[in-house]
């Protein structure tokens, strides 16, 4: 438990985010990023192709520290990160993978881990050895292992097949359901983020600013087809809105 008055909820404060490129022209990514978290609330971030959603996962989890503004991560948390890209070491297995970002882990957790993503009989297979979308798992466990009070998704779920994607949107959900983490998820897919988010935060085209944000109190599991088509439709009138 983190001391009394500690930092519990994530608060998102960033007024401008910019890049500069070689030649010395500002790109603009953020603009105006403001959102909080409370514990155990899953955040689904939806917004077109480039328009900073990466950059904004990088902000939050304390990965790129040069922006205008303030991020406030809860105290003592520990921090899951699914890269867009995987990003496992070569030179170790699935499992080593697992072990080295969680060393506190038993190997009858990291079985029942492995079993629960697909990936029974890929532990001692090296990232070389693994398709897109067994990597893509291996770094979910590796997230997962850590036992994060933080755990920031960029779009883990694409490259899968819609059965797997699936199960692992159910793994995801029962990870939250046992214990409070604060979980902030990049997604494409609309119907993942009313499924899964308490809170859906709707960006603009680049440089992305929030065109809107949804609260989903229904519980996830509960969430039928008219309450889908709604938010649906809530989503479609902010982006016609704002002509993105
Ligand atoms: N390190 C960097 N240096 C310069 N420009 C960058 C850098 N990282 C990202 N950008 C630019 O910032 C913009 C936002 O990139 P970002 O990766 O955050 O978008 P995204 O919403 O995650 O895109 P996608 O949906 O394709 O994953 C893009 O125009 C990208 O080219
Ligand atoms: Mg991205």
């Amino acid at each position: 438990m983190p001391p009394a008055g500690a930092q519990r909820t994530l608060d998102v404060a960033i007024q401008r985010k910019s890049f500069r490129s070689a030649s010395g022209e500002s790109l603009d990514v953020l603009k105006d990023i403001n959102f909080s978290l409370e514990p155990g609330e899953v955040g689904a971030i939806a917004g077109p192709s480039g328009c900073g959603k990466t950059t904004l996962l990088r902000i939050v989890a304390g990965l790129d520290t040069d922006f205008t503004g303030a991020v406030r991560r809860p105290a003592q948390g520990r921090l899951g990160y699914v890269f867009q890209e995987p990003r496992l070491l070569a030179w170790r297995s699935a499992a080593d993978n697992v072990r080295i970002a969680a060393p506190e882990t038993d190997e009858a957790g990291l079985e029942a881990l492995f079993s629960a993503l697909g990936l029974a009989g890929h532990a001692d297979h090296y990232p070389g050895e693994l398709s897109g979308g067994l990597a893509r798992r291996v770094s979910l466990a590796r997230a997962f292992a850590a036992r994060p009070d933080l755990l920031v998704l960029d779009e883990p779920f694409v490259s899968l097949d819609a059965a797997l994607a699936e199960r692992l949107r159910g793994e995801l959900a029962a990870l939250v359901a046992r214990r409070p983490v604060t979980t902030l998820l990049v997604t494409h897919d609309i119907e993942e983020a009313i499924a899964l988010a308490d809170r859906i935060i709707l960006l603009s085209p680049r440089p992305a600013r929030i065109l809107g944000e949804l609260r989903i109190d229904t519980p996830r599991g509960g969430r039928g087809l008219a309450l889908t088509n709604k938010l649906r439709a809530d989503i479609a009138q902010l982006n016609a809105a704002a002509g993105a």
